[in-house]
């Protein structure tokens, strides 16, 4: 109860200093003292363009594309028609506008995964991307996406569209038929209560009041000045930078451990726990009630395969995790994934076990849920659902006992090193780098440390990390040196 009172009190925006109360005994060394809420500061995109010059950038025509914006990708193409005689840019004012530009409307909410027009969709109830630490069972990733062809040939003109709630934007990844070449975008929309008096409430971001109501829809390719912003894209699906720009899938082979699955005992009990909390009546924007469960991660491996992203970078091998696990409660093989991203070579791999929830918070998040569903008007932060004790295996907090060094590589690196574009100021900061560092430098990450910091320049951003004050001083004492 006393996580439902304190969470009821906070408003949706605001002090980034929201704690969570540790749920377990705070002795566990496996159970941060503190733990921050995955808050983002309200100027978190103060390097964007403004709305017109963004759709300027968007729609310039860089003369590799003879009919543009027709043969671009389908982002582009759909939305700088006003490029095109006749025609305008759409302003669509929800979500379901924006599938349709996309393609990837549900011409049949009663009918298939992926066939008789449908997109293809896949639900994931725990997520190592922009927004992980939102995203559970009770709160899951939606992706919608272009059938992948059924001969197995490679795909092209596909898109992507990931949604996840409790954010004003959704992420988009539309394939360049001509460039062959994968972009990626951020789509950000205001809802209305952004500008009210006191903010937008949870009930306005954690539920299906989020996806309708839209204005101002802008949107951002991370070739711009959106890798100056925690939501890089490029972080995770450009790890080295002079690559292309990839697919990511870290679960790419059966049973896909944490996707929605009726063919799988994991998928099948997530669809469980998101039932209990959201029926089986409520579309699961934008995925129809109906079709809930036929959520197909085989169908989205496939297209990142068939795409040329089958091998991914530290992959998550489902089968040889889930039976190790089985066999003897651990995974020497999620071990060692585990550990290449502590030494700070490569993104979060997703937790070791299906669940990723603590049932008590799950089932007290649930009621509240269901309470809402039933007519009840305020719904609080529900996000924090997570078992304290796997917060360092999730890779949400440090692992635990890592000296300074060592937590500024696994808390920092990831954005912070050598293979990121020499040209944006945070590569000022190369953690992989260390020894070569100014001492101004390291004097700015110091400030940049202060828990007190409330705007975008806090770090470690809170989206992705909560550390306590012990691990704050151990990285302040190794940039002192
Ligand atoms: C922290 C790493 C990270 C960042 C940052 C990130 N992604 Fe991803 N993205 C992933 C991972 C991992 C997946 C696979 C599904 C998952 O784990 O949620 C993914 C999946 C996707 C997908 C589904 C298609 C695919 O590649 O599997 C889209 C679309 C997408 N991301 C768009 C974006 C956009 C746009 C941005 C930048 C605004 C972005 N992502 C930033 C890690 C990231
Ligand atoms: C998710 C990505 C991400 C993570 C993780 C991250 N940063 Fe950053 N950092 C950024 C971005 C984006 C900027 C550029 C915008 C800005 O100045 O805040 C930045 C800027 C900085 C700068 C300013 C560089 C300069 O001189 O302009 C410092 C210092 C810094 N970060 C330190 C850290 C430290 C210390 C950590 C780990 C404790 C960390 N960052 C973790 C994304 C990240």
């Amino acid at each position: 109860m006393r996580t439902v009172f304190l969470l009821t009190a906070l408003a949706a925006t605001g002090c980034l200093n929201q704690l969570i109360p540790p749920h377990a005994s705070p002795s566990n060394p496996n159970v941060p003292v503190t733990i921050d809420l995955p808050s983002i500061p309200d100027d978190v995109f103060f390097a964007l363009k403004a709305p017109a010059d963004a759709h300027a950038e968007l729609c310039a025509n860089d003369g590799s594309h003879p009919m543009f914006p027709n043969d671009a990708d389908q982002i582009t193409k759909a939305f700088c028609q006003d490029l095109v005689p006749g025609g305008s840019m759409p302003q669509p004012t929800g979500l379901a506008d924006l599938l349709q530009l996309l393609g990837l409307d549900f011409k049949d909410p009663n009918g298939g995964n992926g066939t008789g027009g449908n997109p293809a969709f896949a639900v994931l109830g725990h997520s190592s991307a922009l927004t992980a630490r939102n995203v559970s069972a009770l709160t899951p990733t939606a992706f919608v996406f272009t059938p992948p062809p059924t001969d197995g040939s490679k795909p092209s003109g596909y898109v992507f569209l990931a949604y996840d709630p409790g954010e004003q934007f959704v992420e988009v990844a539309a394939h360049d038929p001509v460039a062959d070449a994968v972009n990626l975008y951020l789509v950000l929309f205001d809802k209305a209560c952004k500008s009210a008096p006191g903010g937008c409430a949870w009930n306005d971001l954690l539920t299906p009041n989020l996806i309708t109501g839209w204005s101002n829809v802008r949107i951002y390719e991370s070739t711009t000045s959106l890798n100056d912003t925690v939501a890089d894209c490029r972080q995770c699906h450009a790890p080295k930078d002079s690559g292309p720009t990839m697919l990511r899938m870290q679960e790419n082979v059966a049973p896909f451990t944490h996707w929605f699955s009726n063919a799988t005992s994991g998928g099948k009990s997530l669809l469980k726990d998101f039932h209990a909390a959201h029926g089986t009546a409520e579309d699961y924007v934008p995925i129809p009630a109906a079709l809930m469960d036929k959520s197909d991660p085989a169908q989205f491996a496939q297209l990142v395969g068939q795409a040329g992203f089958a091998t991914q970078p530290n992959a998550f091998d489902s089968a040889i995790i889930e039976s190790q696990l089985a066999a003897v409660g651990s995974s020497v093989t999620w071990q060692a994934i585990y550990d290449h991203a502590v030494a700070g070579q490569f993104i979060a791999p997703p937790y070791h076990d299906v669940k990723v929830t603590d049932t008590a918070k799950l089932t007290n998040m649930t009621q509240i849920y269901q309470q809402w569903m039933g007519g009840k008007a305020d719904l609080p932060d529900i996000r924090d659902v997570f078992l304290d004790e796997a917060l360092r295996d999730l890779s949400f907090a440090p692992k635990a006992g890592l000296d300074g060094r060592g937590l500024l590589t696994q808390m920092c690196q990831q954005c912070h090193n050598a293979n990121l574009d020499p040209t944006i100021s945070r590569d000022k900061f190369l953690v992989d780098q260390l020894d070569q560092m100014t001492r101004a430098e390291k004097d700015v990450a110091i400030t940049r440390l202060d828990p007190n910091e409330q705007t975008f320049k806090r770090m470690p951003p809170l989206l992705f990390h909560t550390i306590t004050q012990a691990e704050r001083d151990l990285m302040i004492a190794e940039l002192q040196q």
